[in-house]
C-alpha cells in the first residue's frame, strides 16, 4: 500500500496543541503516511508579510491531504508595528490564509458532521446527527471587497441601480462595499454534493438555507440551483428555509433536520449552531474538500489566550483525523477511531475542562488511543 504524504500544518494558538494530539491517534491506528510540516500563520506573517507563504502552497500541491490546527484571524487593518521592520507601511493586507487556501486549491465543499455522542454532558439533546455541506469558495467570502469605494464603482452603482443607491452619494469613504458573488456552477456542485452523500449514507432528506425572500438575486440562483440539482435525486426529499428561522427550528426542534447545504457565510454561521448542540466548538470537526485535495481541521480558532497550556478539547481535530480516514479510503481506521471516541465519551473518566473535568489534551488524546 502506498505511503501516504499528509501536509502538517499547525498553524499557531492551540492550533499547535491539537495537532500534537492528532498525531498520537494517528500513530495508533498505524497510518502509513509521511507527515511534511508546512509554515503557515500569524508568525509568518509577521515575519513575512504572508501567513500562507509560496513554499506552503507547493507543499499542499504534492500531498494526498492536509491536517490544519488553527490560525489567528486579525481584521484587514494591522498595526503597522506587529509585521516585521522592513515589511511596515507596504500597504500589506492580511487574508485568511484557509479562506485563501479554500479558494486557490478550490476545496469546494466545506463538510461538518454535527453528531452527538451519547453521555456527553455537553449535548443540547441526545441523539443530534447533522450533516452540513457548506459552499466553501464563494458568496461573501469572495473577497471583492472595498473600502474606500472607487469613484468608478459609485458611478456605476447610480447609474444601474439609483433608486437603490442612496449610499452612493455619500462620500466614498463613508460606505464600503463587500460583494456576495454566487455562481450558478458552484451553487450545484455543493449541492449536488450533499444529495450524492445523502444518497450514500441512506440519509432522508436535505434541507437548503438561504435568504431568497431578500437577497434575491444570489440566493435565488443558489435555491434554483438546488432545485434543480434535486431533480436528479427523486429518493431524497428536499425543502429549504430561511436562515433566520432556520437557527430557531434547528434549537425548536432539532430531529426535523438531516443534511443541510447551505451557501459560504449561513453555512460558516449555521455550523457553529450546530457544534454548539452536540458539545461546542470542542466538537466540531471540518473537511475542506475538493476533486484533488482535502484539508482537515477543528472547526473552532486559535484561542490564543490557551496557547501552549494543553487545556483545550482536542475531539474536534480527532475527529477531523476520523473524516481524514474516510476520505482517504481508511474507512476501517476511521470507524475504529470513531468509535475509540464515543467510548471514552461515554465513559466520562477523561475529560477536559469544557466537558466538566481537568484531563489535559494529550490525556484525552491518550484515552481514546488506549482504546483503539
Ligand atoms: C470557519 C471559520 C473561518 C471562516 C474563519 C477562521 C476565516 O470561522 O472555518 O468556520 O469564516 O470560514
Ligand atoms: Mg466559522
Amino acid at each position: 500500500m502506498a505511503e501516504y504524504k499528509i501536509a502538517w500544518l499547525p498553524g499557531d494558538g492551540i492550533g499547535v496543541d491539537v495537532l500534537e494530539a492528532a498525531k498520537i491517534v494517528l500513530d495508533k491506528v498505524q497510518l502509513d503516511a509521511k507527515y511534511l510540516p508546512g509554515d503557515i500563520g500569524w508568525e509568518f506573517w509577521c515575519k513575512e508579510g504572508d501567513a500562507f507563504p509560496p513554499r506552503t502552497i507547493e507543499l499542499l500541491k504534492n500531498v494526498d491531504a492536509a491536517m490544519f490546527g488553527a490560525i489567528t484571524s486579525k481584521p484587514a487593518k494591522i498595526t503597522a508595528t506587529e509585521l516585521a521592520p522592513a515589511l511596515q507601511n507596504k500597504g500589506l493586507t492580511y487574508r485568511s490564509p484557509i479562506v485563501r487556501m479554500r479558494q486557490l486549491f478550490d476545496l469546494y465543499i466545506c463538510l461538518r458532521p454535527c453528531k452527538g455522542y451519547p453521555r456527553n454532558p455537553l449535548n443540547f439533546k441526545e441523539g443530534i446527527d447533522l450533516v452540513v455541506y457548506r459552499e466553501n469558495t464563494e458568496d461573501l467570502y469572495a473577497g471583492v471587497e472595498f473600502a474606500p469605494v472607487p469613484q468608478e464603482l459609485a458611478d456605476t452603482l447610480m447609474k444601474l441601480a439609483k433608486p437603490f443607491a442612496p449610499f452612493a452619494k455619500l462620500p466614498l469613504d463613508q460606505y464600503a462595499i463587500s460583494c456576495k458573488i454566487n455562481t450558478r456552477a458552484g451553487s450545484e456542485r455543493i449541492v449536488r454534493a450533499a444529495f450524492e452523500f445523502a444518497k450514500q449514507h441512506g440519509r432522508k432528506k436535505i434541507t437548503v438555507v438561504h435568504k431568497a425572500n431578500v437577497v434575491r438575486a444570489t440566493d435565488g440562483l443558489f435555491l434554483e440551483a438546488a432545485k434543480t440539482v434535486a431533480k436528479d435525486f427523486p429518493g431524497i426529499k428536499m425543502d429549504d428555509a430561511n436562515i433566520d428561522a432556520m437557527t430557531m427550528w434547528l434549537l425548536k426542534n432539532p430531529f426535523n433536520y438531516d443534511v443541510l447545504v447551505a451557501p459560504n457565510l449561513y453555512g460558516d454561521i449555521i455550523s457553529d449552531l450546530c457544534a454548539q448542540m452536540v458539545g461546542g466548538l470542542g466538537f466540531g470537526c471540518s473537511g475542506n474538500i475538493g476533486k484533488k485535495l482535502a484539508v482537515f481541521e477543528p472547526t473552532h480558532g486559535s484561542a490564543p489566550k490557551y496557547a501552549g497550556q494543553y487545556k483545550v478539547n482536542p475531539i474536534a481535530t480527532i475527529l477531523a483525523v476520523k473524516m481524514m480516514l474516510d476520505w482517504l479510503g481508511e474507512s476501517r481506521k476511521a470507524v475504529a477511531l470513531e468509535a475509540a471516541v464515543a467510548q471514552v465519551i461515554k465513559e466520562g473518566k477523561v475529560r477536559t475542562y469544557d466537558m466538566g473535568g481537568s484531563s489535559t489534551t494529550l490525556q484525552m488524546a491518550q484515552a481514546i488511543a488506549e482504546k483503539l
